[in-house]
């Protein structure tokens, strides 16, 4: 029988699996419900973190739409300072942490940076998917805004760091090329995309946001034509993003050009669901005579 080597590399990186536990989805990691089920990812991302405590918005933040979910929590979180009192040390936990940096301009992300590595995190993700107060739409939207949000964390520390995009992006390549231009290690394709739904009985939109971000299954073919054109433009190394619930998911990602696979809502339902899909992707490889995970990156074929 094969024996299947799940490490990968992800630019400086050395990870022991392809999967990562999305931001936001296992808290801070050490208050996720089920920690010890996290020793299966190649890292864990902590939910993002701003300069200044955010207060977030009113309920409700989450709501269920069809076979996704919605979610606008405005980013709530205690503050870079508050977040680090409270955290353990991450060498501690069962798996490689990284922190991940929101704020409302590039000096605010480079301080969350400075901390997130004080903190002892292995990677620093670049949440570019908030709102870029003075311009009032997402920092990922716009290529030079999310450059100068990179090359202000890369000034800030010597970890890596990865740049997490927008589906929302009309031109993904541009802003990618932009934050590869600018420091960035690896691309994690991608956030959530853009939602809204209605409550039938209150008539009113299901999110006190009114938009928020949509994940889950439906989010798949996005992101995955994200890493697509995003691994057929450029050479850098890619975390896929979106809508993972199955092994075969994982392939999928692999195959479209990603190094690692990140999965998020499918925690809600299931949270051990890191161990199922690890052993779905080990079977796959199994059944296909692959040795290496690792090998399979950016191997679909041409129609
Ligand atoms: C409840 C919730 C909270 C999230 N919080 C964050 C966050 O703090 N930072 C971030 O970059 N992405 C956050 N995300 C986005 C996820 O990390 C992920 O990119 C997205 O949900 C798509 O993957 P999925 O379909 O597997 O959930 C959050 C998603 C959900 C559902």
């Amino acid at each position: 029988m094969t024996v299947v080597d799940l490490s990968v590399r992800l630019g400086r990186l050395e990870l022991r699996s392809p999967l990562v536990a999305a931001a936001g989805t296992v808290g801070s990691v050490h208050d996720f419900a089920d920690v010890d089920a996290l020793a299966v990812y190649g890292a864990a991302v902590a939910k993002s973190v701003s300069h200044e405590p955010w207060p977030g918005r009113a309920a409700p933040r989450l709501a269920p739409a069809g076979i996704g979910m919605l979610t606008g929590s405005g980013s709530q979180n205690p503050g870079i300072d508050r977040w680090r009192s409270t955290m353990p040390d991450p060498a501690t936990l069962p798996v490689p942490v990284w922190g991940s940096a929101v704020g409302a301009d590039a000096a605010e992300f480079a301080l969350v940076a400075k901390g997130l590595t004080a903190a002892g995190v292995t990677a620093v993700e670049v949440n570019l998917s908030c709102p870029n107060l003075e311009e009032g739409t997402m920092f990922a939207l716009q290529p030079a805004a999310s450059a100068a949000v990179v090359a202000a964390v890369r000034a800030a520390t010597e970890l890596p760091v990865g740049a997490k995009l927008s589906p929302n992006s009309e031109n993904i390549v541009g802003v990618a090329q932009a934050v590869v231009d600018a420091g960035a290690d690896f691309l994690v394709l991608t956030n959530t995309v853009w939602g809204m739904g209605i409550d039938l009985e209150t008539r009113q939109p299901k999110l006190s946001g009114v938009v928020g971000g949509y994940s889950g299954p439906p989010l798949k073919p996005i992101a995955l034509r994200c890493v697509w054109e995003v691994a057929s433009a450029l050479d850098v190394p890619i975390v896929g993003c979106g809508g993972v619930q199955h092994g075969d998911d994982v392939v999928e990602y692999l195959l479209a050009g990603a190094s690692a696979v990140a999965m998020g809502t499918v925690h809600f339902a299931e949270a051990r669901a890191g161990k199922r899909i690890l052993r779905q992707l080990k079977n796959w490889c199994e059944e296909q005579g692959v040795e290496r995970v690792a090998s399979l990156t950016g191997t679909s074929l041409p129609r």
